[in-house]
């Protein structure tokens, strides 16, 4: 079938809406009409060809929400109809990793998704005749996809689409983090660095979870103020003394629980020394430049201070997003309120502006 996708053609270069061709799903593999699709950083990292794993063309998009219209032979957890949410990190319950509980880094398909494959080592995208790769085994700035059944989550079919996309990367990241990696305790004091999607999805994580301070640092006093909405108890605007300041406002020890959600290596520092003496735990959630480093004075870890990070925050797809997708439904987290503009996919170009220009949390494009 033809589809509207969003291609990156070239490194640096707009990307170009146009007719690709997508086959029908094989065995295993599921045909998906999407709904919406969140524009994130990686998109925009991706297409700027600092990533030294990036390739071109590709159809990008990872931040995913539709429903499923066809499925392929041996599919047996989804039929057409239901509702799913997209995983760059699909969850298959049988490799080893997913068999120790451990993580959630599934390497069922890694491989062959890194190449741009699904997991048969082949492409269903193709343009002229020639194949064209997958973007994170997703490709989601297109009208429709075709993906493995292990990378997709069925969700409630009452909530909104527009909303659940923003689950398929950005806010569980912050949100799983919070409640699942970190496992931040009740009456607990948490400090977030990045008040972004990211950085807010940590914080109503933390609010969820019972934290009775919430300290929320950034650059900008908008995001803050949004920060404010969100559950931040006290905020803080980035200053040369920012670790100091947290000290102080928790009885000089630190917080039990601090989570970098920048990807600025500095910050990261900062937030391991922001963890409180003895247990506090701190979360990386940014993600660094190439070769950049996390410098770390020992001491900070003799002296009882655990570091951590997780791709996804944490998350589990298949079992932890449809959980945060009823969260919402219960109105526990407001996923509404992060979309500051909705366009249509034509318009993806102007969504990476608005990222350049951080204005507003997500743009979501709608088809
Ligand atoms: N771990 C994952 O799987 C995963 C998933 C999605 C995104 N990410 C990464 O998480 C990070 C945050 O993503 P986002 O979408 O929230 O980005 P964002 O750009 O919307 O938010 C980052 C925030 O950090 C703030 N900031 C900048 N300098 C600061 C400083 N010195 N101190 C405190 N705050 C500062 C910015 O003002 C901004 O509000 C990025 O690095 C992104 O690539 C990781
Ligand atoms: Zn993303
Ligand atoms: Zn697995």
């Amino acid at each position: 079938m033809k589809i509207r996708a969003a291609v990156l053609e070239e490194f640096g270069k707009p990307l170009v809406v146009q007719d690709v061709d997508l086959a029908p799903p094989k065995a295993g593999e599921v045909l998906v009409r999407l709904a919406a699709c969140g524009v994130c950083h990686t998109d925009m990292y991706t297409a700027s060809g600092v990533d030294p794993s990036g390739y071109a063309p590709t159809v990008l998009g990872h931040e995913g929400a539709g429903v499923v219209e066809a499925v392929g032979e041996g599919v047996t957890s989804l039929q057409p109809g239901d509702h799913v949410v997209t995983l760059f990190s699909p969850e298959c319950g049988t490799c080893v990793h997913c068999e120790s509980g451990k993580t959630n880094i599934c390497v069922a398909i890694r491989e062959e998704q890194g190449k741009g494959h699904l997991p048969d080592g082949t492409t269903r995208l193709s343009r002229n005749g020639e194949p064209m790769r997958h973007f994170m085994g997703t490709s989601t700035f297109a009208e429709a996809t075709v993906m493995p059944e292990i990378a997709l989550a069925k969700i409630a079919k009452t909530a909104s689409l527009e909303a659940a996309c923003l689950l398929a990367c950005g806010a569980t990241t912050g949100l799983a983090a919070a409640i699942w990696k970190a496992e931040v305790e009740k009456g607990s004091s948490v400090a977030v660095f990045g008040a972004g999607m990211v950085g807010l999805g940590a914080v109503v994580g933390a609010k969820l979870q019972g934290a009775e301070q919430i300290i929320v640092v950034d650059k900008s006093a908008d995001r803050l103020e949004l920060a404010k909405k969100y559950g931040a108890t006290e905020t803080i605007v980035a200053h040369d003394e920012t670790v100091r300041d947290i000290l102080d406002r928790t009885g000089g020890q630190g917080a039990d629980y601090t989570f970098e959600a920048t990807g600025l290596v500095g910050v990261m520092g900062q937030a391991v020394e922001a963890a409180r003496m003895g247990w506090g735990v701190c979360t990386v959630l940014g993600v660094a430049g190439k070769g950049e480093k996390l410098e770390i004075i020992p001491r900070f870890l003799i002296t009882g201070r655990k570091v951590q990070g997780g791709s996804f925050g944490g998350a589990k797809g298949r079992t932890h997003v449809p959980q945060l997708v009823d969260m919402y439904l219960d109105g526990k987290i407001d996923l509404d309120g992060f979309i500051s503009h909705r366009m249509p996919l034509d318009d993806v170009n102007r969504a990476f502006e608005l990222m350049e220009q951080h204005d507003g949390i997500r743009t979501v494009l709608t088809f």
